[in-house]
């Protein structure tokens, strides 16, 4: 049997479980996939010993995803310019350290708005941590021509826009409506518009009409970010997607199949918050 476990410090909220349980009873897979609380003391132990645990692998979650990139053996590029992992596996011995946010956002956005490709514009990225850092290092692989970056805090923006080549510019945050101007993404990685966090104020009036708004939000589904591009006519993507993305290449490297993303499994995700909220 094959087993795979999410690791946490809490874990409690992680619905990774929720996911993976369904993709196992999905493809009838003899396999498991638990939840662990390991304190940041345990960490490097505990990934240590994965394999002798009996893990293919698992996922990581707060606030592990840093310390848990330096305990991997083996990493790809990627992974390597974001220094955290989400994901790690077990393959002849050695631990291999996986940035799937980044992928799970672009697969997200591909199945929500076939008529996306990269080349044909801007992107506006809101934020700049390490959902942002990910976020952007995946715009600028895709060879989005410019990403227009702005932050509350300018110098994190602008220390980002640093790590690449090129194509990030930054904006202050009280122009960032100026920002928006012929792009066509518009991506808010920050925490405003989230249940008990405060509102995001973001104009949308200079934002072409065929531009795509993305929140990487889930909790509440619909922002009123999502809420008002969808009033205007743009495509909306919410970020429970990019949640469900994420978890596809773990699960296939640890039980050997592709995990289809559903209408169902959505529904299962989307109950268990509503269920929490
Ligand atoms: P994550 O790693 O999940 O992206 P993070 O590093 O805490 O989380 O980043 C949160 C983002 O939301 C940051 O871009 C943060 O801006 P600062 O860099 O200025 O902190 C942004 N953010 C959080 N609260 C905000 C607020 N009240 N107004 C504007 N931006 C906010």
């Amino acid at each position: 049997m094959k087993r795979a476990c999410v690791i946490g410090w809490p874990v409690g909220h992680s619905r990774s479980p929720l996911i993976h349980g369904h993709w196992l009873r999905t493809y009838a897979i003899e396999g498991s996939y638990e939840k662990i609380a390991v304190e940041p003391r345990d960490l490097a132990s505990f990934l240590g010993n994965l394999q002798a645990r009996g893990f293919a692998g698992c996922n990581v979650t707060l606030p592990h995803k840093e310390a848990a990139f330096r305990c991997a053996t083996v990493t790809d590029p990627l992974t390597r310019r974001l220094q955290a992992v989400n994901t790690l596996f077990v393959k002849a011995g050695a631990l291999h350290g996986l940035n799937t946010d980044g992928a799970g956002f672009l697969m997200h956005l591909k199945a929500s708005d076939a008529a996306w490709a990269a080349k044909d514009g801007p992107a506006v990225v809101l934020g700049a941590g390490g959902a942002a850092r990910a976020i952007v290092a995946t715009l600028v692989d895709a060879a989005v021509p410019e990403i227009r970056l702005t932050n509350r805090t300018r110098d994190r923006a602008a220390a980002l826009a640093r790590e690449f080549d090129g194509p990030v510019v930054v904006y202050d945050w009280e122009t960032r409506a100026a920002a928006l101007a012929g792009a066509r993404l518009l991506v808010n990685t920050t925490s405003l518009g989230m249940a008990g966090a405060p509102r995001l104020v973001m104009p949308l009036d200079t934002l072409p009409g065929d531009a795509t708004v993305y929140d990487i939000v889930y909790a509440p589904l619909e922002t009123d970010l999502l809420a008002a591009a969808r009033a205007r006519g743009n495509v909306a993507v919410d970020g429970l997607g990019m949640l469900l993305h994420q978890a596809v290449p773990g699960f296939e490297l640890w039980f050997g199949v592709r995990p289809e993303v559903t209408q169902t499994l959505r529904d299962i995700v989307v109950a268990d918050l509503r269920a929490g909220a």
